[in-house]
This record gives structure tokens, C-alpha cells and sequence, in this order.
């Protein structure tokens, strides 16, 4: 595939840029007026994320109208659970919520199935893949994307959002057996997910692990590192990047694993991130969303700034998590114009 912008491909693998790329997450959808008038055509988010034509249009609708030099392909990681047999609604102004919950061995038996063809259940988000590739025709890259087990975990265990996923922790404790054999299921039919994506076009994957900082380091190197790590070394054919929100502790583990970029959310710097982490990676971030809410010659401040303290050309520039909903798309444009009109010094 030849590319009229390549940015992002170029800065995962530790090439040569003129400029640092940048997307955000959580960029389509969530902000877009053009969004809107597309979802509430429909009866629900699934709808969309079910039909791929539509599906691919709100995906290339941040490119057209905030100029970012990446897509990401509009789906959710609740598909995975929903595909193992557990399935979720989306409530609005609430969130996801699953009806069953995962509390047993029997439960894992009908609700974390693995025992399927992902193009089956899956296919959807193949066609939408497909057809974004298409319409894309080489202007940007494309982002595939999956949930880390750890984070999914705590959806199919906690049943939808929450502040403390205690049913979740609680589990770790009380039947390591039956979080371990969970973990491994979603895992597994993640790396098959992302291949699948990978195969339809996705030009680079990422993983999100929302949730990872909740959990005490050793717990998180048993049950969330382990089972990201799989993924990561599973996939070869692609740039990946690992976004463990909040796992500090983890970094120097994460600077080991077999992928290209990590993720970064706003609470640390990336001048203290990259010491700990070493030249060997890219850092992805990591502005923070809330930064989205001052002025304009505020953001394009803090936006330089931050530039200011990259001290390479293994950046990609990104909010430290996804866009907030009901941020003016005009301050996310003095964003991103900012990161463009920035000269790279080094
Ligand atoms: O633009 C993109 O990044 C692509 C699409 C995308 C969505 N969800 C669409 C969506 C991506 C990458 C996700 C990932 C996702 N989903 C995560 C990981 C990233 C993160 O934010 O930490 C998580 C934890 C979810 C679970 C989820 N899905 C929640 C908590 C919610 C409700 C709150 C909200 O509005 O985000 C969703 C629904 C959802 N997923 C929406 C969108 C655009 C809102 C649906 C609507 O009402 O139109």
C-alpha cells in the first residue's frame, strides 16, 4: 500500500518523520456533530458498529474534519465478550451493561466460549475494516484495535462500569484458577481478533487496558502484563501498541514486551516515562483531555510544551486518554494544527 501520509507507521517502527503524527483516541464518534447525525439515524451504537458501510463513514469522519494523520477503525472492545456469549447493551448517558456476569466455572462454560470462527461472529468489523481501507485509498493509516484481557475481564466480571471493578479484584483472590483460565479465553480470541483485523487491512493495532491501574503491580504483572505480553509477541505482522493506563510500576516490565509503542496517559511525564523506558520504544501521548477545556493559546501552549519535551523522533502525539465528549472540536483542531505547524528540533 503506498501512502499519501505514513507518519504514524513511520514513528511506531523508530523511522525517520518530518513531523510528529498525531490522532486521538476516542476520535470518532463522541465529539462530532457529523457523528451524531449518522447515530441518531439509527436505533443504537451497536446498529452502527454492526453495519459496515456506516461504520467505515464515521471512521474516516475525524480525518475529514480534524486532519488527524491516523483513522481508528469505529467499533468497541465489548465486541469480544459479546462474541464469547456474553452480551452487552449500551445505555445511554450510563454505559455498557451485561446482563450475566461471569461467577463460575459453568458460567465460563457458556459466557467465555472460544470455540468459533472469529469471521463468524466477527465479520462485521472485517467488512467495516475492508471497506475503511477503500475509501481511505492510502490517505492515512488505519488503527485496528482490542481490549486487554485484564480490562475486558472486569467488564465480563463486574457486568459494565465502575470506579473500584471489586468484583473483579475480589476474584483474583478468592479463584486465581478461574480468573487465569478467563484471561487465557479472551486472549486467545483476541489474537485471533486482531489477525483477522490485521488480514483486512489494519495497517497498525492497539491494545487498551483501561483499567490496568488498578491493580498493585504484582497483580498486575500475574494477570494483566502476562496476558498482554501473549498478544503482543503474537502479533508480528504489524506495528502494536500497549496503553496501560495507570501502570506506572509496570513501565520498565512494559519496556520489555514485544511491542513497538506504549501508551501513555497524563500523570506522568514523558521526559520521566522515557528514562525509565529507554530509547527502544514509542511513546504515544499524552496531553491531557482536560487540557481540551482552556483556551485556545492555552492548548497551543501545553501543546508545545509538551513537544518541547521529546527529546526524540519515537513520539506520537495523542491525548493521555480518549477525548471527552462534550469538548468543542474547534480547540481538538488548535491541537492537532499545533503538533503540525511543530518543527522538530532534534
Ligand atoms: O474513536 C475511536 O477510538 C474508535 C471507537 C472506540 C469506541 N470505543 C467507540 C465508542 C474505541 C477505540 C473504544 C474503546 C473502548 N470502549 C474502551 C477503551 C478506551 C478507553 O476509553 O479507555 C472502553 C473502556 C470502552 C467501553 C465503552 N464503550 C464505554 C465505557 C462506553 C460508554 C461511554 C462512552 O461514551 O464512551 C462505550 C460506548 C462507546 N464506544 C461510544 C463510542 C463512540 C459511545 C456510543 C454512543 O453513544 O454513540
Amino acid at each position: 500500500m503506498d501512502f499519501k501520509n505514513d507518519l504514524l507507521l513511520r514513528a511506531a517502527r523508530g523511522e525517520n518523520i518530518e513531523r510528529y503524527p498525531v490522532w486521538l483516541m476516542r476520535q470518532a464518534g463522541r465529539i462530532l456533530p457529523e457523528y451524531r447525525a449518522v447515530r441518531n439515524s439509527l436505533s443504537g451504537f451497536k446498529e452502527l458498529v454492526e453495519t459496515p458501510a456506516l461504520a467505515a463513514e464515521v471512521t474516516i469522519q475525524p480525518v475529514d474534519h480534524l486532519d488527524v494523520d491516523a483513522a481508528i477503525i469505529f467499533s468497541d472492545i465489548l465486541v469480544i465478550p459479546e462474541a464469547m456469549g456474553l452480551e452487552y447493551q449500551l445505555i445511554e448517558k450510563v454505559g455498557p451493561r451485561f446482563e450475566k456476569t461471569i461467577k463460575s466455572e459453568a458460567d465460563l462454560v457458556k459466557h467465555g466460549q472460544t470455540d468459533f470462527d472469529v469471521e463468524d461472529r466477527l465479520g462485521y468489523v472485517k467488512e467495516a475494516i475492508e471497506i475503511t481501507k477503500k475509501e481511505l485509498n492510502g490517505r492515512v493509516p488505519l488503527i485496528g484495535f482490542a481490549g486487554a484481557p485484564w480490562t475486558i475481564f472486569c467488564y465480563m466480571i463486574d457486568g459494565g462500569g465502575s470506579k473500584t471493578f471489586s468484583e473483579s479484584r475480589k476474584m483474583l483472590y478468592q479463584n486465581p484458577t478461574l480468573a487465569h483460565e478467563l484471561l487465557n479465553r479472551i486472549t486467545e480470541v483476541t489474537i485471533r481478533y486482531l489477525k483477522m483485523q490485521i488480514k483486512a487491512g489494519a495497517d497498525l493495532v492497539q491494545v487498551f487496558d483501561s483499567w490496568a491501574g488498578i491493580l498493585g503491580n504484582n497483580q498486575y504483572n500475574e494477570f494483566g502484563l502476562k496476558y498482554i505480553n501473549k498478544i503482543a509477541d503474537a502479533i508480528n505482522e504489524v506495528p502494536v501498541t500497549l496503553f496501560a493506563k495507570g501502570a506506572y510500576a509496570a513501565l520498565p516490565n512494559l519496556a520489555n514486551s514485544n511491542c513497538n509503542t506504549l501508551g501513555l496517559d497524563w500523570n506522568m511525564s514523558v521526559a520521566d516515562v522515557r528514562k525509565i523506558v529507554g530509547e527502544n520504544k514509542t511513546l504515544q501521548g499524552n496531553l491531557d483531555p482536560c487540557a481540551l477545556y482552556s483556551s485556545h493559546s492555552e492548548i497551543e501552549q501545553l501543546t508545545n510544551n509538551m513537544l518541547d519535551s521529546f527529546k526524540s523522533k519515537r513520539h506520537i502525539v495523542n491525548l493521555g486518554h480518549g477525548v471527552y465528549p462534550d469538548i468543542d472540536p474547534e480547540k481538538v483542531k488548535t491541537f492537532i494544527k499545533t503538533v503540525k505547524n511543530y518543527e522538530i528540533k532534534n
